[in-house]
């Protein structure tokens, strides 16, 4: 419990040194003045942007629900968001319990909890660290609000987080609310049922990949239906399909015949689900997955999903009002100079861009570093020779 109590207290003493700028330590800075930039850059430490940690070197299966990262119910202040899977390692302290961590943090952990792949964790978490970060403190909220948050600063300022609505969070969440109901980031207890109607189903009692294609498929068409302002482009149309799959390839754990994509036909206990998605926890004994899981391989999952039922990009005009977003189309069909992670690459560079249209000092190079973070695994599935890096923040 001491550590997690430090870490509250920690936060609370920054809420208050923010003094009259009342901008958390890890809240993003898009939309914030240079006077508001160089207040906050008085009273908080700005280490700026690092790079990436090297990919851990042990990928065997062992158990990480252990004696040093047991479960431990969340205290006041305490972070948690739209991830169960970050929230998960956060409630078993294999991140920071107080659900703020650098993206260095972020990294490491989904490797050493899950076994995600490190190409794969980079791109994820530095998208998500462009887009929802602070750049200046280098920390990054798995959610958003606390109560340590205070009022929510003036538009266009961003509270940022994960549960940020539109740049990296989106609609048609398995287990989450779209944002326009009210509540894009909690856990929904009817949604999950629906999963496991869909898995008594498909599924014989279990989720497999069956099963996800019909919840994905589900939580589609009832958005497309009920949401005036669904919206189904990038990059949602590339995290969508991933994270019906992530609980095949990351929340069976143990040898990889046990999990997808090794085994198509690998299927997980719902109630071990229901602790990773509502209670932020493993079972007990987990071991994660044996050998990491990264870009090389998670294609075939979400091929079989997207196959199963395809559903074009796209967005609402207006419920039920559909337009298919043809360019979207002739990139995900190979009709186009670039391809699917190119694309999700430049919509990241795209909205940073919009984020920060005239950053200055150490955010803008903090942007640039950022930017290249994500880059970097491009380069090393070889995807760079079609997808040229951009510098739009300059080179560093
Ligand atoms: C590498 C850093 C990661 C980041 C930055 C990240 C971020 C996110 C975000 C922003 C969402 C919300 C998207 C939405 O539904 O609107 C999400 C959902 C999700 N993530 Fe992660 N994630 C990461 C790693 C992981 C890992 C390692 C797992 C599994 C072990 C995981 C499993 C999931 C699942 C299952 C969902 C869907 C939840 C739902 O739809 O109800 N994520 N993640
Ligand atoms: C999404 O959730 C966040 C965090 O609670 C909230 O601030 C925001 O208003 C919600 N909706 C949208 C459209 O972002
Ligand atoms: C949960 O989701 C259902 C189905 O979309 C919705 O009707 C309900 O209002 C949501 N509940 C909460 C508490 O947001
Ligand atoms: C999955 O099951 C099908 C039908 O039972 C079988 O043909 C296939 O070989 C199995 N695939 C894997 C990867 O185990
Ligand atoms: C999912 O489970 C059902 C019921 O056992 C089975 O018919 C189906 O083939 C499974 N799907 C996969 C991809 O293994
Ligand atoms: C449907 O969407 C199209 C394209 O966005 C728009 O021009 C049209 O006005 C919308 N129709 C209705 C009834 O909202
Ligand atoms: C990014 O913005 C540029 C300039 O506005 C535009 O030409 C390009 O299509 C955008 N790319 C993506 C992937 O959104
Ligand atoms: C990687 O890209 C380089 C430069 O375009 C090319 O020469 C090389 O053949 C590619 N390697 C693979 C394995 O695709």
């Amino acid at each position: 419990m001491l550590p997690a109590l430090y870490v509250v207290v920690l936060v609370c003493l920054c809420g208050l040194a923010a003094g009259a700028s009342h901008i958390p330590a890890y809240a993003s800075l898009a939309g914030r003045s240079d006077e508001e930039i160089a207040l906050f850059m008085r009273n908080h430490p700005t280490p700026g942007a690092q790079p990436p940690p090297p990919p851990i070197k042990d990928t065997s299966s062992k158990l990480v629900n252990d004696r040093l990262h047991p479960w431990l119910p969340l205290l006041p202040g305490q972070i948690r968001g739209v991830c169960p899977g970050l929230n998960t390692l956060a409630s078993h302290g294999w991140l920071p319990r107080s659900g703020v961590a650098t993206p260095g943090q972020i990294v490491t952990a989904v490797q050493e909890g899950f076994n995600m792949g490190s190409d794969l964790a980079q791109i994820v978490t530095y998208a998500a660290m462009l887009v929802d970060g602070n750049h200046l403190t280098n920390l990054l909220s798995i959610g958003a609000k606390s109560r340590l948050t205070g009022p929510d600063p003036p538009q266009p300022a961003l509270v940022g987080g994960l549960n940020t609505h539109g740049v990296f969070e989106g609609d048609a969440s398995l287990t989450r609310g779209d944002a326009f109901f009210g509540d894009n980031h909690s856990f929904n207890e009817s949604l999950f049922d629906e999963i496991v109607a869909t898995s008594q189903q498909f599924g014989g009692g279990k989720y497999n990949l069956t099963v996800a294609a019909e919840v994905r498929f589900n939580r589609l068409v009832a958005s497309e239906q009920s949401n005036p302002e669904f919206f189904f482009g990038f990059p949602r149309f590339g995290t969508a399909y991933a994270e019906a799959a992530f609980p095949l390839t990351f929340f069976i754990g143990g040898p990889a015949e046990d999990n997808v994509p090794t085994n198509l036909n690998a299927s997980l206990d719902l109630d071990v689900m229901k602790g990773f998605f509502r209670d932020s926890r493993m079972p007990k004994n987990f071991h994660r997955r044996e050998g990491p899981l990264g870009l090389d391989i998670i294609g075939g999952a979400l091929g079989f999903l997207s196959d199963a039922h395809p559903f074009p990009p796209g967005f609402n005009t207006g419920a039920g009002n559909y337009t298919i977003d043809q360019r979207a189309v002739d990139i995900l069909t190979g009709n186009a100079e670039i391809d699917l992670l190119c694309a999700l690459y430049l919509t990241f560079v795209n909205t940073t861009i919009e984020l920060y249209p005239r950053p200055t000092g150490l955010l803008r190079k903090s942007i640039a570093v950022n930017l290249h973070n994500l880059y970097l695994p491009l380069v090393a599935v070889n995807d760079s020779a079609g997808c040229p890096e951009q510098f739009p923040f300059g080179k560093f």
